[in-house]
């Protein structure tokens, strides 16, 4: 058995009327990326907050570090790192003097404190920029030197509330790779995340926060077993053959003005063989075919929407569109 870095039982939490956290679960086994994913308002932040002991929990049983957080909040802040949605980055002084202040805060001596800032600063590509004041960063240096931070103590544990907010696409690829060498390092990251494609790449394991609760946890592919969406698209220009595709295929959504058909499916290959088979049987060939597979935000609409979630996987028959 693997041990858990992180296990909450029965997490609450009321702002007076406002209840935002209503009895959740969570645990997250040692050297795993965990994402916490949740539309604004969600009570991500909150959840980050209590677990890294900067909020007290109305109610709940909480381990962060095999440490019990009401008993021994002392130890499990020696154990944990975290950058907070809003930078802790100084603007006024420099990169390497923000490193130097945490070192400080760490009770590293002089020596040392010097050793690990110029060390962190080098692995997160700011060492040119170290002499600078931080304010003249970039959005991406910015969370880079964020993160190089919170990793002065060393922490096993990492929580990062949305770390890549406002990032462009290429610091965002940074910053996701950042977080894989953490957790190769053994490390073991909380992650919150609006964006389904950073859970979807970075997360061992995936839980919806929504109304207060849990709405569903798993891998990213057992989310998306969740929701319906999944299907091969095929569109025609001859009616002809249009027809005779929607004869020769079963189960298909007809759009008899596009002429376009939609044949439910999960977009495994074994599939999308079968359906290709069935129309080389037909004689007939479709002039553009897109296999369409339930993403993380089938799964987002369909969880924090209005909608009801499907205790089985359904029949994967609806559109996207319509899963929405
Ligand atoms: N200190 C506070 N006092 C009162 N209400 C609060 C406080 N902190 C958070 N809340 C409320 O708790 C709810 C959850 O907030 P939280 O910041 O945890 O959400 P979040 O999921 O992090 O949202 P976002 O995606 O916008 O960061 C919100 O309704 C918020 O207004
Ligand atoms: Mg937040």
């Amino acid at each position: 058995m693997t041990s858990l870095a992180i296990a909450a039982n029965g997490l609450r939490k009321s702002y007076g009327e406002k209840v935002v956290l209503d009895g959740v679960d969570l645990s997250v086994p040692e050297g795993t990326i965990f994402s916490l994913l949740g539309p604004n308002g969600a009570g991500k932040t909150t959840a980050v907050k209590i677990l890294s002991t900067l909020v007290t929990a109305d109610a709940g049983e909480i381990r962060v570090g095999g440490h019990d957080l009401a008993a021994d909040p002392q130890a499990v802040r020696a154990a944990i790192g975290v950058t907070g949605q809003f930078s802790a980055v100084d603007g006024l002084i420099t990169g390497e003097e923000n490193m130097l202040l945490m070192a400080d805060l760490h009770h590293l001596s002089r020596r040392e404190g010097r050793r690990v800032a110029a060390e962190l600063l080098e692995r997160f590509d700011l060492t040119e920029a170290a002499s600078k004041p931080a304010a003249t960063y970039s959005g991406g240096m910015k969370r880079r030197l964020d993160i190089a931070m919170t990793l002065v103590g060393d922490p096993r544990i990492i929580f990062l509330d949305e770390p890549t907010t406002g990032l462009d696409p290429r610091s965002r690829h940074t910053m996701w790779q950042i977080i894989r060498e953490l957790v190769t390092g053994g490390v073991t990251v909380f992650l919150t995340t609006q964006y389904l494609e950073e859970a979807d790449q970075l997360a061992d394991r995936i839980a919806v926060l929504h109304g207060g609760g849990i709405a569903a946890e798993g891998t990213a592919e057992e989310l998306k077993r969740l929701v319906p969406g999944g299907h091969v698209r095929l569109r025609f220009t001859d009616p002809d053959a249009y027809r005779s595709a929607a004869a020769a295929l079963r189960g298909v959504t007809r759009d008899d003005e596009s002429l376009t058909l939609r044949v439910p499916g999960d977009g495994s290959q074994r599939e999308l063989r079968a359906v290709l088979d069935r129309l080389d049987a037909a004689g007939v060939e479709a002039d553009e075919l897109t296999v369409h597979t339930p993403d993380l935000d089938d799964v987002f609409f369909a969880l924090t929407g209005t909608g009801t979630v499907p205790a089985q996987p359904a029949q994967p028959a609806l559109p996207k569109e319509a899963a929405r």
